[in-house]
């Protein structure tokens, strides 16, 4: 048996799709554990592209079964939407199933999510406004829907009429916004359970199973480490614990049987949103970072915010996620610098030097971060195959990144084709 889980490292967008495209090849089962649609990854098949909020970015490659697990949030028209987009081409999506226990995002939740942000002004997260967090806050107030809920009538009824009591107040007394009205809900909702119904299945029971019966078992995270609820630079966080430990909660599998964890880092750093980001750039150096790397939302098209990689927030990272193997992405980027530089501690506003990756986001945000410099390459590396054949300066690069974090990198990616990755160590 081998089971991997796959996570990001960063603010997310660190190309975990290069990743899991090479192990869902080989996976008789692709999960993804938390998050919804606000996640984005752009997937090949020959010559077709597809673009994936919901479904796992192996979707395609996988032979096996592709599970949306309970620790995820469901927007059934976002899910319907991919399944159309892939069987339009000719592509069976019967392999795809969803949990029983998963929640359901509603209408109400993505109205929630843009009004709060409406009011916030400046204050604003930066969500995707795609509803996540307020399913999230439901499934914790224990008032969330589930999908199985979408099968029987009664329950959904008496649910729906719950949350549209309290979900209305807000938008007509706090928010100054017409009302949702319960028949423009109920009926399509309940449509979508029947839609749904041959994909919803008990899946901790076939994925516990799957694990015992010696399947290789895929968990790709969405999102990443800085954005994890705990662990990220709250509250410019997203509403689930995109961490190696997510899996557990997420897929309902114990922490024995999960093995291989691999970490995605940028050769840089990318933000989406809102929030404190130490190593941030700007002027010529981040237009040509974002230029070069094409840093836009996947998911939103807002331009991503760039940086020099940051060892203290990696390191912090890894630590979190127990990562095993370290795959890092986009070198190609950093071609043609005479000097990239690295970040290795923070200096604080009192002149302190630390090099912990601090609880109070706001203190983070006065952070000044210490660089080391390190001489670049100019060669395209696009092409290359092998780790010896890399420019001296970029193994450098690589062998610094090692030994501050300890970990070994298992995989280097020079460029977006799937042929494009160099094998540096291999897995267990
Ligand atoms: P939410 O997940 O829509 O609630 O957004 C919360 C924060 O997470 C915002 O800063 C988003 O930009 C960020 N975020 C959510 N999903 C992704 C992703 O897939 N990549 C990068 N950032 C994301």
């Amino acid at each position: 048996m081998s089971t991997y889980v796959v996570v990001g490292l960063q603010w997310g967008d660190e190309g975990k799709g290069k990743i899991t495209d090479v192990l869902a090849e080989k996976s008789d089962y692709v999960v993804r554990y938390q998050g919804g649609n606000n996640a984005g990854h752009t997937v090949y098949a020959g010559e077709d592209k597809f673009v994936l909020h919901l479904l796992p970015s192996g979707v395609l490659q996988c032979k096996g079964k592709c599970i949306i697990g309970n620790g995820v949030v469901i927007d059934p028209e976002a899910f319907f939407d991919e399944i159309e987009q892939i069987e339009k081409r000719g592509l069976s999506t019967d392999h795809v199933f969803i949990s029983s226990r998963a929640h359901i995002i509603m209408p109400y939740h993505i109205l929630l999510d843009t009004y709060r942000e409406e009011f916030a002004g400046k204050g604003q997260i930066g969500t995707t406004k795609r509803g996540i967090g307020p399913c999230y806050e439901d499934k914790v107030a224990r008032v969330g829907i589930r999908a199985i809920d979408l099968l029987n009538p009664g329950i959904l009824r008496a649910k729906i009429e719950e949350n549209l009591l309290v979900k209305n107040a807000l938008f007509e007394k706090l928010f100054n916004k017409e009302p949702i009205r319960f028949e423009d809900i109920f009926q399509k909702y309940q449509e979508f359970g029947q839609r749904l119904k041959k994909r919803i299945i008990d899946s901790e029971f076939e994925l516990n199973y799957a694990i015992q019966q010696d399947n290789n078992v895929l968990f790709e995270g969405a999102q990443a480490l800085m954005l994890d609820i705990d662990f990220g630079t709250y509250p410019y966080v997203t509403s689930s614990s995109p961490t190696t430990g997510g899996v557990t909660v997420g897929a309902g599998v114990p922490p024995t049987s999960l093995q291989n964890l691999i970490g995605v880092s940028k050769a840089y750093c990318t933000r989406v949103g809102n929030g404190p980001f130490p190593t941030e750039l700007e002027g010529e150096t981040e237009e040509h970072i974002r230029k070069t790397g094409y840093e836009y939302g996947a998911s939103t098209g807002r331009p991503r915010r760039c940086g020099w990689l940051d060892l203290v927030a990696l390191r912090y990272a890894c630590m979190i996620n127990g990562i095993t193997h370290l795959v890092i992405t986009k070198l190609d980027v950093l071609s043609g610098f005479d000097k990239i530089r690295i970040c290795t501690a923070y200096e604080t506003q009192e002149g302190k030097i630390i090099d912990a990756f601090p609880a109070i986001t706001d203190e983070l945000s006065g952070y000044k971060a210490i660089y080391k410099e390190l001489n670049g390459w100019k060669e395209n590396i696009s092409t290359i195959k092998s780790f010896e054949e890399l420019p001296k300066t970029a193994q450098d690069y690589l062998h610094f990144i090692e030994d501050y974090l300890g970990i070994e990198v298992y995989l280097v990616s020079v460029g977006p084709e799937r042929s494009q990755n160099i094998i540096k160590t291999h897995l267990s």
